[in-house]
């Protein structure tokens, strides 16, 4: 077996199905926007999405103690395609994951609640990845698409604490494990603002 190098032309072959997979997903979420929509003005407060850099897929590959292969990125990297959707309210964020779920047609192959279960950190989102069949070469194959649903308030913590702490290398130094609590705490004071402030909007 030849092994592939790890070139320009390797990551833009890794990524042209996962750009279209990526596609197809938004479109679905311009659809179900539109539904939502019917029944509350302005649900999303707005949509990003991205496909993973070379330099980020070499980075997290070798940190992984992984060869850098674009066979290695197919099979352990699942947020090659990734898409944030960023909400007003929780409850809206909630309605849109139920539809995600139950109508976009799209196989959920991963769900990670860090609304109900907070990371240490205090991180707050919730981790979709679904599988979106792609044509390629003649048969379809099935390419995980990330999304991360968060609310504007959750997405402004992430912001900061990736700014200042998120996945620091090397040893943690003091200020860094005071950082880290203060994030957290943070965190809570920010889940308890949205919290009153959904109370009395909704
Ligand atoms: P990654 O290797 O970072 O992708 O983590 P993972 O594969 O264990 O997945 P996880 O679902 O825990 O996190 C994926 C993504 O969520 C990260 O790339 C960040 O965008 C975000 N994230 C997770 N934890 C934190 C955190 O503590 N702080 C911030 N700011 N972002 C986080
Ligand atoms: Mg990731």
């Amino acid at each position: 077996m030849t092994v592939q190098m790890w070139t320009e032309e390797t990551y833009i072959e890794l990524i042209r199905p996962y750009a279209q997979a990526m596609g197809q997903m938004l479109s679905c979420v311009e659809e179900l926007q539109r539904e939502m929509a019917l029944f509350c003005d302005e649900p999303l407060h707005h949509v990003k999405s991205r496909i993973k850099t070379k330099e980020s897929i070499a980075g997290k590959l070798k940190e992984r103690g992984l060869a850098l292969t674009a066979e290695n990125a197919r099979e352990y990297l699942h947020d090659i395609a990734g898409i944030r959707l960023v909400f007003y309210f929780e409850s809206e964020l909630r309605q849109m994951a139920r539809l995600l779920e139950q109508r976009s047609g799209f196989a959920l192959i991963r769900k990670k609640d860090y609304i109900a279960h907070p990371k240490k950190s205090g991180y707050r989102s919730l981790h979709l990845i679904f599988c979106v069949p792609v044509l390629c070469e003649g048969h379809l194959d099935c390419l995980p698409v990330e999304i991360q649903l968060r609310t504007a308030g959750m997405d402004f913590w992430a912001g900061m604490e990736h700014r200042l702490c998120y996945k620091r290398a090397g040893e943690k130094t003091v200020r860094q494990n005071q950082l880290m609590e203060e994030f957290s705490g943070c965190a809570r004071l920010l889940a308890a603002l949205e919290k009153r402030i959904e109370d009395f909007a909704m």
